[in-house]
C-alpha cells in the first residue's frame, strides 16, 4: 500500500459554468475519494484546474462574441468558485494557461521529441477556404460511416459513441462557413499510439482485469482489439501551446496532449508553493496514481496519457482510472448548449448553506455503473425523507435528550455493549466501498448507521426509562451518544459541511479513519457538548415546483426562433384586449422638454381631439423630423404627469437592433382616431 495518493480530477473546459452532471461523474466522488485518504492517512494531493485550451473554448467565443482569452477568464473564476463553495477540498486548483503549465508541457514535447518517439507525417487536413484556417476536427460535421448519424463530428460520434477521424465522415462540411472544405498540406507530429500497444495489453488487459472497473477496462480492450493507430500531437490552430520547435509556425500542442500534463504542472505548482517534491508523486513507486474522469474522457487517460507517459520513461501508471457513465435531468441529456442542466453556481445562490444535500443526492444517484437521471423530486424526496427524517432527526433526538436528562454531558454507560460494533462495522464497510470505488454504497452504509441509531432510540425509549429505570436511560444515550459521534466522523468524506457542525456540536476532534474502525468508544461519558443546531431543513414544495419551473422556461426557450426574444406574458381573456383603446393620430407639434434628455413633448390629432403627450424619444429622434407623421396612440391610458406636463396618452413604439426607438405606424395613411384591433 503506497503512502502517497496522486488524485486528479478530469480538467473541466473553461467554456462554460459546471452542472450536476460535472459533479456527480467526476468532482463529487473524487472529494469522497481524496478526503477519505486524507482520513487514513495517506499523503495526498488532490489536483485538478481549468482546461483552457481546445476547439471547445474557441467554440463558445464564437457563440458569446468575445475572445477565447475572455472565455476562459470568465469561466474559470465561476468554476473555481462552485468548486469551493461546494467543499470540494483540491490542493491545486490551477488553469492551463499558467507559465508553468507551458512550461513543462512543451518540455515535456521537447524530451519525445528528442528522444525520437514522434514521426513525422505530412497529411491533407481539411481546409476551410473561406474562413482561411485548417479546421479542427470539432469544426467538421457529416454523415457518420457507422451509424449514418447526419450530425458526426470529425473526432467523435455522439450517437453511436465511435471515435472518428474527419477523413472518415461522408460529406464533411465546415462548421466555420458551412461550405465543403478542402484538403490542403500540412506537416504534424505523431505519437504512434501502435508501438504502446503491447505495453498496454501487458499492464491493462493483463494486470487489471480484476481491480479497474468493467467499463474502463472493457472501452480499452475494445481499442486495443481494433488495433491503434499513430495519432496526432500537434494541430494547426491559433489557440493553444506553441509547439516549441523552430519549424511549426502557426502549431499548437493538441489539446490532449497539453490538458493531462496539466495534473503534472499544477502538482508542480502546489509542491513549489508548499515544500513538496512533485516527482515523490508522479516518478516514484510509493506513489497511487488515480485519474477520476468522465466516460467520454477513457480513451486519453487509458490509452493516450499512459503512453505518453511511457514515452517519456520516467513517470508512473494509473492505479485506477474509475471512470463514470452520464446522469440525466429530468430523463433527458444534460446539455450546455441547451442550458438543459442544473448550474453549480444557481444551486449556490438559490440554495444557501445547503451544499451537503446537493452533495449528497447527487452522490446517491452517482452514475457508477449506468447512467442515471437526477429530479427536482427526487432531491426533495432525499432531502426531507433521508437527511431530515433519519440522518438529522437521529443526531437531533440525540443531542436535546442528553440536554435534557443530563445537562449536556455524556452520561454513563457499558462501553461493551454489542450495538457499539455497528461503529467500526461501519467504518470498515465504507472503507472498504470507498477503496472499490463504490460510493453509492458507501453512502449507504452511512445512512444505515442513522437508521439503527433511530431504531436504537425508538425500541430503547429513554424518553420513558428515565423515570422508573435511570441506568437503562442513560445506557441508551451513553450508546445514542457514540452512535452520533459516529455519523459526525463518518461524514466528512460525504458531507463535509455537516460533519463540520457535528464535530463541533459534540465538541470532539476530527478522528483518523483507523480508530473509527477500531474502537467503540467515540466520546467519552463526562464530556460536555454544546447546543444541538439544526442540520437539515425540510424543502418545501414551493422550492421544489420553482426550479421545475424554471426547466420548464428553459424548454420554451429552446423552442423559441428567436433565442433573444422576451418569453411570454400572462395570458389576457379578449375582454382586457377590449378595454384597450388604440387609435391613429397625428403629430401637429413637437419640442424639446427642457432639462429633460430623453424626452419630446407633442400635440397630437386623435381625430377625438387634439391632446398633449410626452414621450421618451428624444435620443432617437429630431423632434421636426416627426411633425406630421402618423402614429399610433393608446388613447384611454389614465393622464400621468411627466415633468409638470400632463401626459394624455402614450405612443406605440418597437426597438430596433442598433437600440433606437421606432415608430409603431399604419402601413399607408388612414384617418385620425380609427380603431386599432
Ligand atoms: N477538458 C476535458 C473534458 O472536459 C477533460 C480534460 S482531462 C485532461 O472532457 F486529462 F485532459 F486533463
Ligand atoms: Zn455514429
Amino acid at each position: 500500500m503506497s503512502i502517497r495518493k496522486i488524485i486528479t480530477a478530469a480538467l473541466p473546459y473553461a467554456n462554460g459554468p459546471v452542472h450536476i452532471g460535472h459533479l456527480a461523474g467526476v468532482y463529487i466522488p473524487a472529494d469522497v475519494y481524496a478526503r477519505f485518504q486524507r482520513r487514513l492517512g495517506k499523503d495526498v494531493a488532490f489536483i485538478c484546474g481549468s482546461d483552457e485550451h481546445g476547439i471547445p473554448i474557441t467554440i463558445r467565443a464564437k457563440k458569446e462574441g468575445i475572445s477565447p482569452q475572455d472565455v476562459v477568464d470568465k469561466y474559470h473564476e465561476i468554476i473555481k468558485k462552485s468548486f469551493l463553495d461546494l467543499g470540494i477540498s483540491f490542493d491545486e486548483y490551477s488553469r492551463t494557461s499558467s507559465k508553468k503549465h507551458y512550461e513543462t508541457s512543451q518540455e515535456f514535447f521537447k524530451t519525445l521529441y528528442e528522444a525520437g518517439k514522434f514521426t513525422e507525417d505530412i497529411s491533407e487536413q481539411y481546409f476551410d477556404e473561406q474562413a482561411h484556417e485548417f479546421l479542427a476536427d470539432r469544426y467538421i460535421v457529416g454523415t457518420c460511416p457507422n451509424c449514418k448519424n447526419e450530425n458526426a463530428y470529425g473526432d467523435q460520434c455522439e450517437k453511436c459513441g465511435s471515435t472518428l477521424s474527419p477523413s472518415e465522415l461522408i460529406n464533411p462540411k465546415s462548421m466555420l462557413s458551412g461550405n465543403s472544405p478542402i484538403l490542403k498540406e500540412t506537416k504534424n507530429w505523431y505519437l504512434p499510439l501502435n508501438d504502446y500497444e503491447a505495453f498496454l495489453q501487458k499492464w491493462i488487459i493483463e494486470g487489471h482485469k480484476e481491480d479497474w472497473k468493467p467499463n474502463v477496462y472493457g472501452q480499452v480492450k475494445s481499442w486495443l482489439n481494433d488495433g491503434l493507430k499513430p495519432r496526432a500531437m500537434t494541430r494547426d490552430l491559433n489557440w493553444g501551446i506553441p509547439v516549441p520547435l523552430p519549424d511549426a509556425e502557426g502549431k499548437v500542442l493538441y489539446v490532449w496532449f497539453d490538458a493531462p500534463i496539466g495534473y503534472i504542472s499544477f502538482t508542480q505548482e502546489w509542491a513549489e508553493k508548499n515544500g513538496k517534491n512533485w516527482r515523490d508523486y508522479w516518478q516514484n513507486e510509493n506513489s497511487d496514481l488515480i485519474h477520476f474522469i468522465g466516460k467520454d474522457n477513457i480513451v486519453f487517460h487509458c490509452i493516450i496519457f499512459p503512453s505518453m507517459m511511457k514515452a517519456h520513461g520516467q513517470y508512473i501508471m494509473p492505479k485506477n482510472v474509475p471512470a463514470f457513465e452520464f446522469l440525466n435531468l429530468e430523463n433527458d441529456k444534460i446539455s450546455t448548449s441547451r442550458n438543459w442542466a442544473v448550474w453549480a453556481h444557481e444551486y449556490i445562490a438559490d440554495f444557501p448553506g445547503q451544499q451537503d444535500v446537493l452533495r449528497y443526492v447527487l452522490l446517491s444517484s452517482a452514475p457508477e455503473t449506468k447512467d442515471n437521471n437526477f429530479t427536482w423530486k427526487d432531491f426533495q424526496t432525499k432531502n426531507n425523507s433521508e437527511l431530515v427524517g433519519i440522518f438529522g432527526n437521529f443526531i437531533n433526538r440525540v443531542a436535546v435528550l442528553i440536554h435534557k436528562y443530563y445537562k449536556g454531558i455524556i452520561p454513563q454507560g457499558n462501553t461493551q455493549s454489542p450495538e457499539l460494533l455497528e461503529i467500526s462495522n461501519t467504518a470498515k464497510e465504507i472503507a472498504s466501498a470507498l477503496e472499490k470505488f463504490e460510493f453509492r454504497n458507501a453512502l449507504s452504509s452511512l445512512m444505515n448507521l442513522a437508521r439503527f441509531g433511530n431504531q436504537y432510540l425508538q425500541n430503547e425509549e429513554p424518553w420513558k426509562t428515565i423515570k422508573e429505570q435511570p441506568e437503562k436511560a442513560a445506557q441508551s444515550l451513553f450508546v445514542g451518544a457514540q452512535l452520533a459521534a459516529a455519523l459526525a466522523q463518518l461524514s466528512e468524506p460525504f458531507m463535509p459541511f455537516s460533519s463540520e457542525k457535528l464535530l463541533s456540536m459534540f465538541n470532539i476532534e476530527r478522528m483518523n479513519w483507523s480508530i473509527l474502525e477500531n474502537n467503540s468508544v467515540l466520546i467519552e461519558s463526562g464530556h460536555r457538548i454544546k447546543e444541538a443546531s439544526l442540520l437539515f431543513s425540510k424543502i418545501e414544495d414551493e422550492v421544489i415546483a420553482e426550479q421545475i419551473q424554471k426547466l420548464e422556461q428553459t424548454k420554451q426557450n429552446n423552442k423559441k426562433t428567436n433565442p433573444n426574444a422576451e418569453a411570454m406574458k400572462e395570458e389576457i381573456s379578449f375582454d382586457d384586449f377590449a378595454k384597450i383603446d388604440l387609435r391613429t393620430a397625428t403629430i401637429l407639434e413637437a419640442e424639446k422638454v427642457e432639462k429633460a434628455d430623453k424626452l419630446l413633448k407633442f400635440k397630437v390629432d386623435t381625430g377625438v381631439d387634439i391632446r398633449t403627450v410626452v414621450s421618451g424619444v428624444a435620443q432617437s429622434f429630431k423632434p421636426e423630423e416627426l411633425i406630421g407623421k402618423q402614429v399610433m396612440i393608446l388613447l384611454n391610458l389614465a393622464p400621468r404627469k411627466i415633468r409638470g406636463i400632463e401626459s394624455q396618452g402614450m405612443f406605440l413604439l418597437t426597438t430596433k437592433p442598433d437600440g433606437k426607438l421606432s415608430f409603431v405606424t399604419p402601413d399607408e395613411t388612414v384617418e385620425n382616431g380609427i380603431e386599432i384591433g
